[in-house]
């Protein structure tokens, strides 16, 4: 696929505890829960290397090794359903990691916040610009248009700065998110005045909440280093770009397309009765069996 911005590196913070998925999450990490038939983390890799990356980085914890053999060539299997001639299922296998696709793991000792995982990986980005994908929001573009992540590097071509992606949220609900204030700088693109880490309801800036997908500048790594402890006891990524706006340009995209919170039971189960249905080989014959519940 030919490359269509100079975004090159994306880091997958993969180092978190995942509590609200245990015990399923007590030996293997949440990140490698299967919606239908993928990993979440393998959607959240599909739509950057979508976006022209190239290098994927991931901040591992532990009990996460399962997501470097995920990314890693499975010699054996491979082996087996060649001699086999299971030549379909071969493709798909190898099409996990495509030969141009290169992957670094770098560990995040204690679970410190998504910002310090961001931290982690700053001697691998250096002074390039990067992606963040979080793979517990599964993101689904809007039908024939391009990935959210695309949507954003896109607008990162023409801005030069760093892209947050938005959607609005229901006030209830703002204290699951960093909530933007923002003026508007064109179509779907407001211009950040102000960000905050899970205000409640009656504080809140906005009811404009960050999805789990960030084009940032270098920049952020030193607003990050400087935080103290934020919301929760944690270094939050949020408090970095609230630095960073003393510093440069921040703009937030209103991305087309839907958002699953697969961090959530909820959520994960909202994505896995969507995407079956929409599923090529399964689709057709689950809507079948939905009907047939007569779920009241
Ligand atoms: P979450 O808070 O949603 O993930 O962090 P969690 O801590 O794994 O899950 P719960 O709340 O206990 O169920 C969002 C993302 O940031 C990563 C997580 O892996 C997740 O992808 N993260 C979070 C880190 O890599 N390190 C951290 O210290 C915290």
């Amino acid at each position: 696929m030919k490359k269509i911005t100079s975004l090159n590196k994306a880091i997958f913070p993969v180092a978190g505890l995942g509590t609200r998925f245990l015990p399923a999450t007590r030996a293997q990490p949440k990140e490698m829960l299967p919606v239908v038939d993928k990993p979440l983390i393998q959607y959240a890799v599909e739509e950057a290397y979508a976006a022209g990356i190239r290098h994927m980085i991931f901040v591992t914890g532990r009990n996460k090794r399962a997501i470097e053999d995920h990314f890693d060539t499975a010699y054996e299997l491979e082996n087996e359903l060649e001699m086999a001639q299971k030549l379909d299922l071969l493709a798909l296998v190898r099409s996990v990691q495509p030969s141009d696709m290169d992957c670094s793991y770098v560990r995040q000792p204690r679970s410190l916040g998504l910002g310090h995982a961001v931290l982690c990986a700053r001697h691998l980005i250096g002074q390039e610009p990067f992606a963040v994908l979080l793979a517990d929001d599964l993101m689904v573009g809007p039908p024939g248009g391009l990935p959210v992540l695309a949507q954003m590097a896109a607008q990162f071509e023409v801005l030069g700065q760093s892209v947050l992606a938005v959607q609005e949220v229901p006030l209830a609900h703002t204290r699951r998110y960093g909530i933007v204030a923002a003026d508007a700088a064109g179509t779907n693109l407001l211009k950040v005045r102000q960000i905050v880490e899970k205000p409640a309801p009656e504080t809140a800036p906005s009811r404009m909440g960050v999805a789990g997908r960030y084009i940032l500048t270098p920049a952020i790594f030193e607003h990050i280093r400087r935080q103290p402890t934020g919301v929760g006891g944690e270094i939050q990524l949020t408090d970095g770009i609230a630095g960073l706006l003393g510093e440069e340009s921040v703009y937030a995209l209103q991305y087309q397309g839907k958002r699953y919170d697969c961090g959530s039971k909820q959520g994960f189960l909202e994505a896995t009765v969507e995407l079956a249905l929409a599923h090529p080989e399964v689709g057709e014959h689950f809507r079948s069996y939905l009907r047939s519940l007569q779920v009241r």
